[in-house]
């Protein structure tokens, strides 16, 4: 079918030179083009347009077919995911190109969630650093080293809020707040897809998962979620919508049902909000067996019907299902089913593969050369440090018999690092590490070796994961009373997080906990690592420890970076994004929260709280330490009222009052006092991360506008109100300076 092939890379090249005297603009030449090849394909070749497949390589899923290749010579299937390599994906392309009818190429999709073989810190950690440009270059840099690999499309940025640690997804997406998520949403997409689709070092992203799948009901993966529409809007949307605005090429419908049906046949999201509110113009694709999983959700009764939902509703491609192919056709003879949807699908399809340059050249993506070159380069593996490094969060570093335990002097003669993730190298990569190899990623132990050349450095596990057994304690202690320093790394695996991996206790599994208080109590300095991929609970070590590091599973150079910070070569100044609750009862336990009639009040028994447990977190959103101290002086305000179209400054100055050089992340709040409907007690409305050197000040400004005080009232319509507002500035969402204005009347 080369000819084929030769015909349409013809027409394209005569679209092209005539629209260009023309000075047509882009999207109408690729439009035309697809509107010509449209013309030419069978209803078989457009519903194998519709359809991905997974190959055989790295199952994400329960797998029903295993016929890919035939499927894509038959042109069946015009998409794979989870096909790895130049030379692999070149030999599936050739069968599409040179086998099909029409020699239409395929897209290689993959889950390159935070990275593609150089690991970066999970997303969740990412977050932390509040770094929006170190955050936009870690998506730059996966998708040009998947890109190299041949992939053109990455299931990513995955942009669900999440208030609800049980839930075993939150190490993939950015926390609980929708400002920050958008921001981070936003610069993933233009990581991932640079200026232009049709650079090879650039690949296609998917805002996923379409809509609320980081609420599901009691934190079990793929259940229910059920929210009011503002809510929704408010919470959880906003991420969606930023990527769409930063140019996503497409979205992935999620899982999960939400307003009582499910989210690939859910109209309302995908044709109201998606398509009409957001304007998105590129396609929908289905999460794995979306269009199948119509059934046992009960809202389609076989598979025909399935289908029918899901392309109606506005899902273009159904992902490993094979519904479309299957049924389509009859839908469509039935009347159920207009040809003008499925072309316009398929339409949708076509053009993201010109986009990316595939018509002109199906092997853009397959260059030997680059792959052997551009994989584990050391600018990646450079970033992946820094990275690493800007991630982790300092929750305690207090006194202990006079001197602080952190940072671990390098002349420190022994140290004694135990847990059972103290070199474990699968465990630092963390959940969808994608092509990342455990065999090149630096441990705990490793990290410390390098850092600490001139200390003797002994490892024990002291103990399991999981299990029960104490027995290894006793060696684990007669290690510590020879050192002088205790590092202690525990925390989760990381098949503890990701997909399916929702937890009922979130405390740290198995007797780790017990084996660092046992620790604790021998008077030497210890130092916790906690190594997870969500906001476990441990407020008893919270409690007894004098230094705790939440240092994540922070990627192929995980070791590296927790040693820099354990030295003090690195200051730490990540701050948390998701609140650290101090029981699961607490959950969901998030800062913006909505005041109520009784709202929580110290010693009052008819207030919003609990009888058995606190109302604060262990440790609140926005919050961490640093080695050094960071003093704020007192909030400034520009006006105390502003008209709508006026903006309103506020300033603060922040010290450097500590021993060390270090960066701050400041917050900016704001609180709409009273409202058309409640307003929650505090929300994000920026942030400034600076370096102050020991002794340095800087005056650190920000600013409000009308716009940044919009709300969605009762009827959705998104509007700010006049009125009291409350501003405050701090180094936390529960430590802050604050001040007040008022937005006048129009
Ligand atoms: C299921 C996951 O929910 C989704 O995030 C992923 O992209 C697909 N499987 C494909 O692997």
């Amino acid at each position: 079918m080369r000819y084929n092939f030769l015909l349409i890379l013809l027409t394209v090249i005569i679209i092209t030179s005539l629209s260009c005297k023309k000075q047509v603009h882009t999207s109408d030449i690729a439009d035309s083009f697809v509107d010509s090849l449209l013309q030419k394909m069978t209803l078989e070749e457009k519903l194998g347009q519709l359809t991905l497949y997974t190959s055989d390589w790295d199952v994400t899923g329960p797998v029903m077919r295993d016929s890919y290749k035939e499927d894509i010579r038959a042109g069946r299937c015009g998409n794979v995911y989870n096909a790895l390599t130049v030379d692999y994906n070149r030999m599936l392309q050739k069968m599409a190109v040179e086998e099909t009818r029409l020699g239409i190429p395929m897209l290689f999709g993959y889950d390159v969630i935070h990275g593609y073989k150089t690991i970066f810190p999970i997303p969740l950690a990412e977050a932390c650093s509040w770094d929006i440009p170190l955050i936009q270059e870690s998506a730059r840099l996966s998708a040009r080293e998947a890109a190299a690999s041949g992939i053109n499309w990455v299931f990513a940025p995955m942009v669900d809020i999440s208030r609800d640690s049980r839930w075993g997804r939150v190490a993939e997406g950015a926390g609980e707040d929708a400002y920050l998520g958008s921001l981070i949403a936003a610069a993933k997409v233009r990581g991932i897809q640079g200026e232009r689709l049709d650079d090879p070092f650039t690949v296609a992203a998917c805002i996923k998962h379409f809509a609320g799948y980081g609420a599901p009901v009691a934190g079990k993966d793929y259940n229910t979620v059920d929210m009011s529409e503002l809510s929704f809007r408010q919470d959880y949307l906003p991420p969606y919508k930023a990527g769409i605005e930063a140019g996503a090429a497409t979205v992935m419908a999620s899982f999960n049902e939400i307003f009582g049906v499910p989210a690939a046949c859910n109209k309302f999201l995908l044709t109201e909000i998606l398509r009409k509110e957001l304007n998105f113009k590129g396609f929908v694709v289905t999460d794995y067996m979306g269009v199948n999983h119509l059934i046992p959700h009960g809202v389609a009764s076989d598979k025909q019907e399935a289908g029918i939902l899901a392309i109606n509703a506005g899902t273009d491609m159904d992902m490993q299902s094979g519904i479309y192919y299957e049924t389509l056709e009859k839908s469509l003879n039935e009347g159920k089913v207009s040809l003008e949807t499925i072309n316009q699908s398929v339409r949708r399809v076509l053009k993201l593969k010109y986009q990316l340059g595939l018509f002109a050249d199906p092997y853009l993506y397959f260059n030997n050369e680059r792959e052997k070159t551009e994989v584990y380069t050391t600018e990646a593996s450079e970033h992946a440090l820094l990275s690493a490094k800007e991630s982790i969060v300092l929750l305690k570093n207090d006194g202990f018999k006079g001197r602080k335990n952190l940072p671990i002097s390098k002349q420190t003669k022994k140290i004694a690092l135990i847990g059972p993730l103290g070199n474990s190298q699968i465990d630092m990569l963390g959940c969808w590490h994608a092509a990342g190899e455990a065999s090149r990623t630096s441990t705990v132990l490793d990290g410390l070796r390098k850092e600490f050349p001139d200390s003797q450095i002994k490892y024990m596990e002291g103990c399991d994961f999981s299990s029960p057994d104490k027995s290894g304690f006793k060696k684990a202690l007669s290690l510590a009373a020879e050192s002088d320093v205790i590092i202690v790394a525990i925390g989760e695996q990381e098949r503890y997080s990701g997909e399916a991996t929702s937890r009922s206790d979130i405390g740290i599994p198995g007797v780790q906990e017990e084996l660092a208080e046992e620790l604790i109590k021998t008077g030497k300095p210890v130092v916790i690592l906690i190594l997870a991929e969500r906001a476990l609970c441990f407020p008893e070590l919270a409690e007894k420890a004098s230094s705790i590091l939440y240092a994540w599973h922070l990627g192929t150079r995980a070791g590296d970076a927790i040693a820099a910070v354990l030295s003090g070569d690195f200051n730490p100044s990540g701050k948390l994004v998701m609140t650290i609750p101090r029981s699961v009862g607490q959950i969901p336990i998030y800062y913006n929260y909505m005041n109520t009639g009784r709202p929580y009040k110290a010693g009052e028994k008819f207030s919003t709280q609990y009888i058995d447990e606190s109302v604060e977190p262990l440790y609140p959103f926005g919050y961490g330490l640093s080695y050094t101290q960071f003093e704020y002086g007192s909030i400034t305000l520009s006006a105390d009222s502003i008209a709508f179209n006026d903006t309103l400054h506020i300033s603060c100055t922040i010290k450097n009052t500590g021993m060390f050089d270090g960066s701050e992340i400041s917050e900016l709040y704001i609180r709409d006092m009273v409202a058309s409907v409640t307003r929650p007690v505090k929300e994000l409305k920026g942030f400034k991360k600076i370096y102050l050197k020991k002794g340095e000040q800087q005056e650190i400004n920000f600013s409000l506008c009308s716009g940044d005080l919009k709300f969605y009232n009762s009827e959705m319509k998104y509007v700010c109100e006049p009125g009291k507002f409350k501003v405050f500035i701090g180094t936390s969402s529960a430590e802050t300076q604050e001040g007040s204005f008022t937005l006048k009347e129009k």
